[in-house]
């Protein structure tokens, strides 16, 4: 069924745990292909993005092995040195990444340019510019991305992002792994993922230092080999289940988490008049009296994530008082406010600021999943309101949440 129909009004409680990250799985697995030998990859999230991913690396004759719904082995030894299909590639934006994997690996790359998305244009000059950095020669011609090493190979250089760009930065560092010499980024993104595709590609023979911090040197090596690395936990889903736990109330203790990679979650939280209690590995979110106003500005990181950035409004829909959302990422990524004024929110939208006047509820509509982190805005939104709220076009929210519904239902949701 291509929608979720949530009878909403009721206070979450219980225990869930959160998948690995989709934005660290979907570098990882392109990086793969570097690799000369088997690797073990735990904490996979089993999410349609990822099943896209391994189905392209599936076609360019790579073996993958489920060892379990979130263990993968993967050698990519063998791979063809062949193009993934347009098919395939233009259906996923992460896609990108197989540019610096290909241009690693192969020396040449030739992938379809992933299209726009629903909340605006989403360019890649950035992963040009580092591209570029390293030796390779790229063109973009009737909707590809094609770039070339020279023949002794790509180099070590330095670039300076224009802008703070996780893709850009993940993209550099695949594409710089195997090159000869020291590649230096800076202005790099420094979130939780950036870190973690690091510590995949060091476990598997790669010298990267500085990750997590704005200037990241790649030392190049001749060639990678297999071993076994587990993936971080997701840190927006983790945010949407605690989002979630605001807006409907109750007490829900979110496991598998590193609560340092949601501190500035926690903090708007607590400024809502949220419980949360963090443990080493798990935070406890309670929620009884009515949620307060807050400002949200969305940054990098550390600052507050984008991605969480339409979860966090939904519950702020519910506040007393006035709260104001400054969207610093994607400017028009307000789309889905639209869907939740049709539910009774008061929201005025003005180019990247949401003004948001809370209510004292939410009336169940019909309402559209109009990309991932809307769509799970959408599901918040239907189990905090009152009566039925049908959600259409939830392969948007499939494409990044793994049993999002067994895991709200396991909460008490009642939802299917
Ligand atoms: N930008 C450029 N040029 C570039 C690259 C980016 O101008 O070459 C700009 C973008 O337009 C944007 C800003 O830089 O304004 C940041 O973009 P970034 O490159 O960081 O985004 P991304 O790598 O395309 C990833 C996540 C997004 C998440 C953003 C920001 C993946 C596959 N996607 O996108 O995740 O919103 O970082 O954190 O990792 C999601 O999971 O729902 C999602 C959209």
């Amino acid at each position: 069924m291509n929608k979720y129909i949530i009878q909403g009004g009721h206070p979450l409680s219980g225990v869930v745990t959160v998948s690995g990250a989709k934005n660290a799985a979907v570098a990882i697995l392109p990086a793969a292909l570097l690799i000369n030998g088997t690797c073990r990859i735990e904490n996979v999230p089993d999410i349609s993005d990822v099943r896209l991913l391994l189905e392209i690396l599936d076609s360019m004759g790579a073996k993958i092995r489920r060892l379990s719904p979130n263990t993968l082995e993967l050698c990519c030894t063998n791979v063809r040195d062949s193009e993934a299909s347009d098919a395939l590639v233009r259906r996923i934006r992460a896609s990108y990444y197989f540019i610096g994997a290909q241009l690693g690996r192969f020396g040449h790359a030739r992938v379809a340019l992933p299209g726009g998305c629903n909340f605006g244009a989403r360019p890649i000059d950035q992963h040009i510019k580092g591209f570029e950095a390293i030796g390779a020669a790229v063109d973009l011609k009737d909707g590809f991305v094609c770039a070339a090493a020279p023949a002794d190979g790509l180099t070590g250089g330095r670039v300076n992002l224009d802008v703070v760009s996780v893709g850009a930065t993940m993209n550099i560092m695949i594409g710089a792994v195997l090159a000869n010499g020291t590649t230096v980024i800076e202005n790099a993104a420094k979130e939780p993922h950036i870190v973690d595709l690091a510590n995949f590609l060091s476990a598997m023979g790669a010298k990267i230092s500085g990750a997590g911090t704005d200037v990241i040197k790649i030392r190049g090596v001749r060639s990678l080999h297999g071993g076994s690395y587990s993936i971080i936990p997701d840190q927006i889903e983790a945010g949407t289940f605690m989002a979630a736990a605001a807006a409907c109330g109750g007490s829900v203790l979110v496991k598998n988490v590193i609560p340092r990679h949601l501190e500035c979650i926690t903090a708007k939280l607590r400024e809502m008049s949220v419980e949360v209690t963090e443990f080493d590995d798990a935070v406890l979110v309670r929620r009884e009296g009515r949620l307060t106003k807050t400002n949200i500005k969305t940054l990098p990181y550390p600052g507050f994530p984008t991605d969480m950035q339409p979860q966090m409004t939904t519950a702020l829909c519910l506040a007393e008082g006035t709260s104001i959302i400054t969207e610093g990422i994607w400017g028009s990524r307000y789309r889905y406010t639209e869907e939740l004024s049709r539910m009774g929110a008061n929201i005025h939208v003005d180019g990247a600021i949401a003004v948001v006047e809370g209510v004292k509820e939410l009336n169940g509509a019909p309402v559209r999943a109009h990309d991932l982190r809307a769509g799970a805005a959408m599901v918040i939104a239907g189990l905090a309101a009152k009566g039925v709220t049908e959600v259409e076009q939830v392969q948007n929210i499939e494409r990044g949440y793994e049993t999002l519904v067994e895991k709200f239902v396991a909460l008490g949701a009642d939802m299917y």
